[in-house]
C-alpha cells in the first residue's frame, strides 16, 4: 500500500482524470427496491463504490435483487445500470448458498463452519458465466473501458472475460479478508477459484496480510501448474503477469462531513440528545452478521452493568442492526441470539421507573439519520471477530470531528481498519471481559485526549478517502492492462 502511494503520490486523483469509462461488475446494484421505493443497497461495497459512479461514465452490472423496473440510470450518476435477473434456484444456490454459506465463512477464517455443496458450486459457475456475458456486452458498448470486478461472489468472472477479451484491462477487488492458505485449502474448488481470479491484471485486497495470504495460496495450491511468484507479482505459464496490491478502501469523507452539518440534522441530534439525556451513549452500527462481534459486545456491556450498578441508570447501549441475509440459517440464528441477549440484559438491569439500558433498532436508516446517531454517541463499539475493512468506524470519526465532538472509538484489532486508525482504543473482542474494561477505560479518558484522537483519525480518513482509493485502483488497472497488452503484442511479433 505504502509503495502504491509513493508511486502515484498526491497527484493520483487528478491523474485519474484518465477519463476512461468503467464497467463495474458486482453482485449488487447500488439501489434496491425497499418499502419506500428505490433506496441505497446495504453494505460497504455500495457505500464505497457509489461515489466512483458519480465521477466516471460506464456501466454497473449487478443482480436486480428480484425487483422489476430498475431505472436505467440514477440521479447524480453517469453510469448505466445493467440489471441481471436470477431464478429462485440461482438465488438459493449461488447467493445464499455458495456466496454466503460457503465462501463468506471460509474467507472469514471459518468462524462459522463453511458448508460445501456441489449444487451450490455448479450454480456459482453458471451465475458467474451470466455476469461475465453481461459485462462483455456492456464492454462492447463502452470502447476503451476498464473492467472492475468486485468481491467474492464473482471470483470466476475475470478468467471468463479474459478468455474472450485477451487485451481487456481487468481489475478485481476483494472486499473481505483472504484467509491463511491452510484455511483456503479446505475449499474443494480452490484451484478453479484461484484460476478465476488470475484472469485479472490486478488482484487487490484491503491489507498486506490478505494480499500475502492470497499469493501464498497460489504458490502452494497451484504448484506444478507452471506459475511462479516473484514478490507481489504472479507469472503465468502463458506469459501473462498478474499484479497483487493492498489498498484499503475508504469512505467519501466530504459527503459524510456534509451529512454531519446538513440542515435538518440539528433537529435529529436534539431529539436523540433528549432521548438519552443524562446517559452515556454507547453505539453499535452493523449489518446483522456473525462476523461483527455483536454478541461479544452485548456480553461486554452486560459485564459493565454487572460491575457498576450506577451504569444501570447512567449508561445506554444502542445497537442499530441492518437486516442481512436472513435466508441463511446462521443469520436467522444470530438474530434470535442477539434478541435473546438483549431481552435478558434488560430484564436483569432495568431499574424500575427508568429506561432500559440496551436499545435495539433492527432496520436500515438514512445516511442523515445515521449521522445524527454518530454525532450523539459517546462511544462507537466496532468489535468484529473479523472484518475485511469496516467503514462504520471511518464514518464515525468523520462525523464526530465535523461536530467537534470527543467520542471514543473502540475498535477490534481484527478489522482491516485497525492498521489505519491506531489512535482508536484497540480491543480483542474474543476476550469479552477485557473488552468491557477497554470500554470503561476509554470512557474515563480526559476529553482533550479523546478529541485529539478523533481529530487525528478524521484527518487520516479525509486524506485517504474513497476517491483516492478509486484513483489508485483504476490507475493500477489501466497501467497494468496496457503493459500486459504491449507484452502480448511483443510475444506475438517475436
Ligand atoms: P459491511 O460491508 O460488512 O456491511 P462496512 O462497515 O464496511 O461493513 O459497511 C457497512 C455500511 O453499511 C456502512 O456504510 C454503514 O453506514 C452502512 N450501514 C450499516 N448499518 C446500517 C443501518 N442500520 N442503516 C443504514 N446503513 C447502515
Ligand atoms: O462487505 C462485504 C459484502 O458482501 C459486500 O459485498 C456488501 O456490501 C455487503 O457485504 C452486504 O452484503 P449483501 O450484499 O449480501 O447484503
Amino acid at each position: 500500500m505504502a509503495e502504491t502511494r509513493t508511486r502515484y503520490g498526491d497527484a493520483v486523483t487528478e491523474h485519474l482524470a484518465d477519463d476512461r469509462p468503467v464497467v463495474a461488475v458486482a453482485n449488487r446494484l447500488p439501489v434496491q427496491h425497499g418499502d419506500d421505493g428505490w433506496e441505497l443497497s446495504p453494505g460497504g461495497l455500495v457505500t464505497a463504490l457509489r461515489p466512483v459512479m458519480s465521477t466516471h461514465s460506464g456501466a454497473w452490472v449487478g443482480w436486480d435483487g428480484g425487483a422489476k423496473g430498475m431505472p436505467a440510470t440514477l440521479p447524480d450518476m453517469d453510469v448505466r445500470l445493467v440489471p441481471i435477473g436470477l431464478s429462485a434456484t440461482q438465488i438459493r444456490n449461488y447467493y445464499h448458498g455458495f456466496a454466503n454459506a460457503t465462501l463468506w465463512p471460509l474467507l472469514h477464517d471459518a468462524i462459522e463452519k463453511p458448508r460445501f455443496e456441489r449444487a451450490w458450486w455448479y450454480s456459482y459457475r453458471d451465475v458467474n458465466a451470466i455476469f461475465a456475458d453481461r459485462a462483455l456486452a456492456a464492454l462492447a458498448e463502452e470502447p476503451g473501458a476498464i473492467t472492475w470486478v468486485h468481491d467474492y461472489h464473482l471470483m470466476l468472472v475475470p478468467q471468463l472475460i479474459r478468455g474472450r477479451r485477451p487485451d481487456q484491462p481487468i481489475g478485481f477487488f476483494l472486499h473481505v479478508p483472504w484467509p491463511s492458505p491452510d484455511l483456503f485449502a479446505r475449499l474443494p474448488w480452490r484451484e478453479q477459484i484461484l484460476a478465476g481470479l488470475l484472469g485479472a491484471d490486478v488482484v487487490s485486497f484491503h491489507t498486506e496480510r490478505y494480499r500475502s495470504n492470497f499469493v501464498r495460496a497460489c504458490a502452494r495450491l497451484l504448484a506444478g501448474s507452471g506459475i511462479e511468484v516473484r514478490g507481489t507479482e504472479i507469472m503465468l505459464p502463458d506469459g501473462r503477469v498478474v499484479a497483487t496490491t493492498a489498498s484499503p478502501i475508504s469512505i467519501d469523507a466530504a459527503e459524510f462531513t456534509q451529512n454531519a452539518t446538513a440542515p435538518g440534522i440539528d433537529a435529529d441530534i436534539e431529539a436523540l440528545a433528549e432521548q438519552f439525556a443524562g446517559r452515556t451513549l454507547l453505539l453499535g452500527v452493523d449489518r446483522l452478521d456473525y462476523t461483527k462481534g455483536i454478541v461479544e459486545r452485548l456480553l461486554a456491556v452486560e459485564m459493565m452493568l454487572e460491575r457498576n450498578p450506577e451504569y444501570r441508570t447512567s449508561l445506554a447501549f444502542l445497537q442499530i442492526a441492518m437486516p442481512s441475509r436472513d435466508n441463511v440459517r446462521e443469520y436467522r440464528h444470530l438474530r434470535a441470539t442477539v434478541e435473546q441477549h438483549i431481552g435478558r440484559i434488560n430484564g436483569r438491569f432495568t431499574e424500575p421507573g427508568n429506561d432500559v439500558p440496551v436499545h435495539y433498532l433492527y432496520r436500515g436508516l438514512s445516511q442523515q439519520h445515521l449521522a445524527a446517531y454518530y454525532a450523539v454517541a459517546d462511544a462507537l463499539l466496532v468489535t468484529p471477530l473479523i472484518d475485511g475493512m469496516n467503514l462504520v468506524c471511518k464514518e464515525y470519526v468523520i462525523v464526530q470531528d465535523a461536530r467537534d465532538e470527543n467520542g471514543i472509538l473502540v475498535l477490534s484489532e481484527f478489522t482491516g481498519a485497525t492498521g489505519e486508525l491506531p489512535q482508536a482504543i484497540l480491543c480483542n473482542p474474543f476476550d469479552v471481559e477485557g473488552l468491557s474494561y477497554r470500554i470503561e477505560n476509554g470512557l474515563g479518558l480526559p476529553a482533550e485526549i479523546r478529541r485529539a484522537a478523533i481529530s487525528e483519525m478524521a484527518a487520516y480518513v479525509r486524506k485517504h478517502d474513497v476517491h483516492r482509493w478509486v484513483a489508485e485502483q483504476l490507475t493500477e488497472i489501466a497501467t497494468r492492462g496496457a503493459k500486459a497488452a504491449a507484452a502480448a503484442a511483443a510475444r506475438e511479433a517475436g
